[in-house]
């Protein structure tokens, strides 16, 4: 059976002592929560990592990272490779969040090489993708999103799908306020899972989770959660606060 899963993505926020202090502050709201089946996660800049990975011991909240590069190493300033992560002890990296896609160029085509170097370190992906305005008011959203998939993600096994999560996020939704309906998401749910069956057959569709990202805040997240195909949510703005990312948990 495939994984619940509320992840929150910090971006580019938090110092070391808020980090420690969020997660220590999410760990008291959802202490005594029963969390069957469901992962909860957070993902901290690369610099709280080790602070973060301590302040979640004897917690239930994983503590992932929000990138990583391509390379196994070398002359690349500024960036972090996966056998530094888990050098470090995290398991489970984002790769192709859409800010990573517009604000720092990433291309599907770089996409499809950092999935592999995850992979064949052994870490966890959880892989974004999402159409567009343009794309959704063209009605081209899911030739979009299909089209992301099959570029990035489809060079993969089906045996690799064991070390994936995917994420949809669609960017007109992304820190906007504005979130897809229910039906859309679960329209966009429902297409990703039929793809997936599609090129790896019935086990990897079903036993893939795949999240929903944009704007899910404590007011909205039951609704969205409550749809056949949606396995959680990536939150952004409203998992920077304890008690906002936890009625979010609460609501799956
Ligand atoms: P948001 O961000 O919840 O603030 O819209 C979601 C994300 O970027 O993963």
């Amino acid at each position: 059976m495939r994984k619940k899963i509320v992840a929150g993505n910090w971006k580019m926020n938090n110092n070391e002592t808020e980090s420690i202090q969020l997660i220590q502050g999410i760990n008291e709201q959802i202490t005594g929560e029963s969390l069957d089946n469901t992962r909860v996660i957070v993902a901290p800049s690369f610099v709280n990592l080790s602070a973060s990975l301590k302040a979640s011991e004897n917690t239930p909240i994983e503590v992932v990272a929000q990138n990583m590069h391509e390379a196994k190493s070398g002359a690349y300033t500024g960036e972090v490779s996966a056998d530094m992560l888990k050098g470090l002890g995290i398991k489970t990296v984002i790769i192709g969040h859409s800010e990573r896609r517009s604000l720092f160029n990433e291309t599907d085509e770089i996409l499809a090489e950092k999935l592999k170097a995850a992979i064949d370190n052994g870490l966890e992906a959880i892989f974004c993708f999402g159409e567009k305005l343009e794309e959704r008011k063209l009605d081209n959203h899911l030739l979009e999103v299909g089209s992301q998939l099959r570029n990035s993600l489809f060079q993969l096994k089906a045996d690799d799908f064991k070390n994936i999560i995917l994420a949809y996020e669609p960017v007109w939704a992304i820190g906007t306020g504005e979130t897809a309906s229910p039906e859309q998401a679960q329209e966009m749910h429902a297409f990703v899972r039929n793809v997936l069956e599609k090129r790896y057959g019935k086990e990897v569709s079903e036993n893939t989770s795949i999240l929903y990202g944009g704007s899910v805040k404590p007011n909205n997240a039951e609704e969205i959660f409550s749809k056949k195909d949606v396995d959680g949510g990536l939150i952004g703005g409203a998992s920077l606060k304890a008690e906002d990312f936890s009625a979010i948990i609460k609501a799956i």
